[in-house]
């Protein structure tokens, strides 16, 4: 069976600046790949290039097989079957907390405003947020405003997840409302990609950590490895910096 995300041999330029450089890659199906590396490494845009946010100069990208669309109705295809959640919660400030859930199920993928609804329901239940379903987004806290954006996300039953560093805009004491919410997804056997500096949940949930620098994957490998030995100057200065705080 082939991977879920296959990335190959991908290259982009803003300008003069080369911020991938030849990355390749896969992510099977059910696997959490976690991608860790200093700020401007190049993470946010691989994961913008993914749902093509960003397009990308040369190479390829293919989810379940099939190399991304660059337009109309195939990309609103792809979009849909790929979950992205960012460090700014970026929900429909007008709107309530259950309308966010249901938007796009009920205009991207047909479904009755009442099974919209139903569904909804069961994912702000599964996220502990049921209660909030009438509130508007700005009447909750970071974490549970990020919680609903992974349930409006979930709504649209993605392939993929991609998490952007979901937790580095909220309080500390809500960060672990969102990891528990993510670890659960992981091992109900979401395939995921998730930027994060949380290094504990990246050793307690990833099946792969990458590793970036410049543009580049620098190392790849198993949390264990990685975490207790890094190969490269780059990765062991990087740890260094985020475990000793
Ligand atoms: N839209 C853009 N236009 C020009 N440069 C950009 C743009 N987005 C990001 N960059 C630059 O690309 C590099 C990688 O950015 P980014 O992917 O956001 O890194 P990271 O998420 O690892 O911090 C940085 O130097 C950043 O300033
Ligand atoms: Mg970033």
């Amino acid at each position: 069976m082939e991977p879920l995300v296959e990335i190959d041999h991908v290259d982009k330029h803003f300008g003069e600046l080369h911020v991938l450089k030849d990355i390749t890659t896969t992510v099977d199906r059910g696997e959490v790949v976690i991608v860790i590396g200093p700020s401007g490494s190049g993470k946010s845009t691989l994961c913008r290039t993914i749902n093509r946010l960003e397009t990308i100069d040369s190479g390829e990208i293919r989810i379940d097989g099939t190399p991304l669309p660059s337009e109309g109705r195939d990309l609103a295809r792809l979009r849909a079957d790929v979950g992205m959640v960012f460090q700014s919660f970026n929900l429909f400030a007008h709107k309530t907390v259950l309308q966010n859930v249901t938007l796009g199920p009920i205009r991207v993928r047909g479904l009755s405003r009442r099974d919209a609804e139903a569904r909804a329901m069961e994912l702000l239940e599964r996220v502990g947020v049921a209660d909030q379903a009438t509130k508007l987004p700005a009447q909750l806290s970071g974490g549970q405003q990020q919680r609903v954006a992974i349930a409006r996300a979930l709504a649209m039953e993605p392939k993929l997840m991609l998490f952007d560093e979901p937790t580095s805009a909220l309080d500390p004491e809500m960060i672990n409302e969102v990891l528990d919410v993510m670890t659960e997804l992981a091992h109900d056997g979401m395939t995921m990609i998730v930027v994060t500096h949380e290094m504990g949940f990246a050793r307690k949930v990833a099946n792969r950590v990458l590793f970036m620098a410049d543009g580049a994957i620098v190392e790849e490998g198993t949390p264990e490895d990685f975490f207790t030995h890094p190969r490269t100057d780059r990765a062991k200065d990087f740890l260094g910096k985020v475990l000793t705080h």
